[in-house]
Formats: C-alpha cells, structure tokens, sequence
C-alpha cells in the first residue's frame, strides 16, 4: 500500500516548471493573454493529479480568424511542455470529410478488405508517444473541426465526453491524459465583416476590436453549426482576436529571432548574424499586414523580402561566417538592401 505522501505528491512537473509554463507561452503567442490563462488551469489540474477521471484532461475549441495563433498555440504548448513543437497528435479533419473516410481514423474491422494495410491514425501508441518523460500530458490537435464528417463527429464525442475511441480492431483509445484542442474558422467570415464595417479598409489593422461582439459572432456560427451535445462537451470556447500593430511588431521579433537560430543550426560554422533596422522592420510590418490573413501574411512578407534575397547572397558566398548584416530598406523604398558590415553594399 502506498503511504499517504506518495499519495498526494504531484506526478508531473514542479511548481517552478508550470510557472514557467505561462510565462513561456505568452513569450510564443503574442496577444492572446485570455486563451493562455483559460489553458493553463487546466495542464496545472493534470499535473497535480486531480483531473477527473473518465474524461479528457481538458477540451478546448478555438475560433477566430486566420493566422491569429491558434495553432501556434497548441504547438507552442508542446514546446513549453515537452520541448518540442512536434509532440502534438495532430489530426486534419479536412481529411475526413466523407463518411468511408473515417475508416482511416480508427482502421478498418477485421476481416475487411485493407484490414491489414489500414493503420489507425489514432491509436494508444501514437497518443502516448506525443507525451514525454517532462510531462505524461498528450496534446490532441483537431484542426478545421467543422470540416469532419458527420460520422467522425459521433465518434469524437465519446472521445469529448467517455475520454474513449474503439478502434476498428475493437481495442479501445483511453484519452484520460490527453487535452484536446479542436479549431475552427467558423464565423471568421463574418467576424471579418464586422471589423470592415468598423474600422474600414480590410487591410488595417483594428485597433482595439470589441472583444465580446466577436467572441459572439463566433460561439453563435458554432452552434448553428454543432449539435447541442457537441457543444456541451467543450470545457473552454476561445475567440482568438485579430492582431493590433504592437502584437505585429512583437511577432516580427519572434520570427527574426528563430530565423536566426534556423541560420545558426542549418550553417554551423558558416553562419552569421541579422541586424534588422526599424525602416526595414517597418517596411516588413508594412508589407505584412493583413487584418484578412493575420500573422500569415507577415510570414510572406518576411519570406519574400528577407530570406529569399539573403538565401540568393548565401549561395553567391557573399557573406563572411560570423559577420553581421545590416538590413535597411532599399533607395527605391520597395526592397529591402542588405549590407555587410566587412564587404560594403551587397544587394538592393
Ligand atoms: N498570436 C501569435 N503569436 C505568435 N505568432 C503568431 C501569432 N499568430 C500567428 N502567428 C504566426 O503566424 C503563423 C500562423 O499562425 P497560426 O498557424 O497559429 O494561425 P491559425 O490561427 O491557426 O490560423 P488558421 O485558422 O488559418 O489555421 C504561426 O506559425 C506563427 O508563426
Ligand atoms: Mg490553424
């Protein structure tokens, strides 16, 4: 029998790992303060031991525009928790928009044609090697849940509520360790409009959106959508908002600081350092800013007006290993101009 202490001690991270937990996801997600505090309660709750039993250890869905970070979240969770973004079972619901579809979910029974050749995309296996020796919390990502069949909703259900899949072979999936994260655009369309009619121009950015009125817009698209026992079942439905120009800003830095750290891994020896100027990061901002496709059009930008011209410089050899280079905006005001600071002017 076990004694009382071991009882009541907590099985996963310390106190100092899951402080560092909140601290680490609004340092990767930016903007998004609330789907952070509505998240972290619930990793504390596994982590002390006291989830309920029967059921997952959480069920979130998040809505809101596009590139907003609600995936980023569910990876940056991963990374905060595990130490990698890829310890998510990550299932893409637009997959298994047909009903025969679903077979490729759970695998088909046997006895049936492509019995063997069927791997399951869910299994325990797969859900238990997604958690780490830092954490035994798996981390389930839905994405584009309103894509689902009708039938795969069904069985996502007893996953919502039972924590339980049967697989085609009979064997059940226990999802008691598990959080689930289901997205959806629902209502981004209209949410859009909403932002149009007020702030004008699609391509501004608002300011200060109102909140509650998108957060209605959208809870309303997913229950004219989902049936009343899909919808009960979530434990938290988060509204991602739109991004403002400071969260934009801050999500530059994030994105230069690991194009930093992808130079420094892929080039090893070879590598060099970046000096963005404030034109240029304006420029980028500038150039990036979508209040239709968020953080995804400031990717773009990025990719097309700094690491395409700078992987041009990188195979002509025009830059030294360990140098750093400065990146200003360009005379005609629509590039970007790199200069080494040993070499002079490399490319406008
Ligand atoms: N709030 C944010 N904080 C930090 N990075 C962000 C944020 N929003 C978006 N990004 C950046 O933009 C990329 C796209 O965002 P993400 O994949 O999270 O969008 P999404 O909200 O899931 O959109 P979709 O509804 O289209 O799936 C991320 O990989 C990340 O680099
Ligand atoms: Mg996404």
């Amino acid at each position: 029998m076990r004694t009382s202490i071991e009882a009541i001690r907590p099985r996963g991270m310390n106190a100092a790992g899951l402080s560092e937990l909140a601290a680490g996801l609004r340092r990767r997600v930016v903007g998004q303060g609330e789907a952070i505090a509505a998240i972290v309660p619930y990793v504390e709750l596994f982590e002390s031991g006291l989830s309920p039993a029967g059921r997952p250890a959480g069920v979130f869905l998040l809505l809101g525009p596009t590139g907003t970070g609600k995936t980023r979240t569910v990876e940056a969770l991963a990374e905060t928790l595990h130490g990698s973004e890829r310890n998510v079972l990550r299932i893409d619901c637009g997959e298994f928009q047909l009903e025969h579809e679903v077979a490729k979910l759970i695998g088909a029974p046997p006895g049936y044609l492509g019995h063997r050749e069927t791997q399951p995309m869910i299994s325990q296996q797969k859900l238990n090697a997604v958690a780490s020796e830092r954490s035994g919390l798996s981390i389930v990502l839905l994405d584009e849940i309103e894509k689902a069949a009708p039938s795969m909703r069904r069985l996502l259900l007893g996953v919502l509520d039972k924590a339980a899949l049967k697989l085609g072979d009979n064997t059940t999936v226990n999802f008691e360790r598990s959080l689930i994260f289901m997205t959806s655009n629902l209502g981004a369309r209209e949410m859009m409009v909403e932002l149009h009619d007020r702030f004008g121009l699609a391509s501004a950015l608002p300011s200060r959106a109102d909140a509650r009125t998108l957060c209605r817009i959208s809870t309303g698209a997913v229950r004219r959508r989902f049936s009343p026992e899909f919808v009960n079942r979530v434990d938290v439905m988060l509204t991602y908002q739109p991004l403002d120009r400071a969260a934009t800003e801050q999500i530059l830095d994030l994105q230069i600081e690991a194009l930093e750290r992808h130079i420094e891994q892929r080039l090893g020896a070879a590598a060099f350092r970046l000096e963005v100027t404030r034109p240029a990061r304006d420029f980028l901002i500038e150039s990036g800013t979508s209040a239709e496709y968020g953080a995804r059009e400031l990717k773009r930008a990025i990719h097309r007006h700094l690491i395409q011209p700078m992987a041009k410089l990188v195979l002509d050899q025009a830059i030294e290993a360990g140098e750093v280079l400065s990146i200003a905006v360009g005379e005609d005001g629509s590039t970007l101009r790199f200069e080494s600071k040993c070499r002079g002017v490399r490319a406008a």
